[in-house]
């Protein structure tokens, strides 16, 4: 089978799709036939080397396809069911930039009904982890949230779900993305932040800035573990780890049917065109995913 992998770090050139053995599922995994699996700025990350790692690193967390076949003890899950996974490693030989991969029973869930395969590659990576970071932010109902790089995939993400929530959200974004972002819930728009939040979720990684606009006692949660910044103002700090979580993405994918998530693609490129896609992630600008298909 065909996959998209890095054997030396680099540039969006260093991306190489290569044949592969076909991965087979022991117990407790599945295999899935990859429909469409997203681009996501983690994948740049360890193409570049910023994650280190071995001879041959396969790209791609994101999945959405058919399982295919199945381990011993995986589940509920059987040949045919239509789903979507989160692949978690920093370090694979194989990803779901490929034709198949075998991924933990555990990570996946059904595939959203109402949305087709390259939308829905787009909604585990990032939903989940915009779900798991207001966890841990604990707000409630009323409470005020500033998210910034809320015309992300991530920022987007929770800026749906904090509003589904309750939560009054304000975005922060270019200027340019105000009418998006507030046709995603939010109720307030900023470009540079200044206030006093209850919270903050810091999807454009900006800090020490955004530290600055939560109230005393508030919160803070950043995205880049061991990259959020100390304490101040008795300001909780922390970082979300996005786990896999098929349960966690079975409630995501719920959201996307009744329409409180919406899935943002921004072009597909063919799987032998992995370098391609690297390459137009890498000139910066998108408003989407882009979209690997097989
Ligand atoms: N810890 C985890 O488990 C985890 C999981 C998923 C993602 N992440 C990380 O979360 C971050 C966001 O991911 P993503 O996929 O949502 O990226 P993305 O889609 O590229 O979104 C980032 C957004 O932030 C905007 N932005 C950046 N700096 C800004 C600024 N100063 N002012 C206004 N807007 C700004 C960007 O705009 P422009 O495009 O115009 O710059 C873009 O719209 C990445 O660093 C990713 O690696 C972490």
């Amino acid at each position: 089978m065909r996959a998209a992998v890095v054997r030396a770090f680099g540039g969006p050139e260093v991306v190489e799709v290569l044949d592969a053995e076909m991965p087979e599922p022991a117990a407790g995994q599945v295999r899935i036939k990859v429909t469409a699996a997203a681009l996501n700025p983690i994948d740049a990350a360890i193409r570049s080397g910023a994650f280190g790692g071995d001879d041959q690193l396969g790209l791609g967390w994101d999945v959405a396809g058919t399982v295919e076949a199945t381990g011993d003890d995986a589940g509920v899950w059987n040949t045919g069911d239509q789903v979507v996974a989160l692949d978690y490693s920093m370090a694979k030989p194989l990803g779901t930039h490929a034709e198949y991969v075998v991924v933990d029973a555990e990570s996946v869930a059904k595939a959203p009904t109402t949305v087709d395969a390259v939308a829905a590659a787009t909604l585990p990576l990032n939903a989940l982890t915009a779900a798991q970071a207001l966890d841990v932010l604990e707000l409630s109902s009323g409470q005020s949230l500033l998210v910034t790089g809320a015309a992300g995939a991530l920022g987007g993400f929770a800026v749906q779900l904090a509003t589904h929530r309750g939560i009054a959200v304000t975005g922060l974004a270019r200027k340019s993305d105000e009418g998006l972002v507030r046709s995603l819930g939010a109720t307030g728009f900023t470009t540079d932040g200044a206030g006093a939040y209850d919270a903050v979720l810091d999807a454009a990684v900006l800090g020490e800035a955004a530290l600055a606009w939560v109230r005393d006692t508030g919160a803070y949660v950043g995205v880049i573990p061991g990259a959020e910044p100390a304490s101040v103002r008795e300001v909780r700090t922390a970082a979300v780890l996005v786990r896999p979580d098929g349960a966690r993405l079975a409630e995501m994918a719920r959201l996307v049917d009744e329409g409180v998530l919406t899935l943002r693609v921004a072009e597909t490129f063919a799987l032998d065109d992995a370098a391609k896609a690297h390459a137009r992630l890498a000139e910066g600008g998108l408003r989407g995913r882009l979209v690997l298909v097989p």
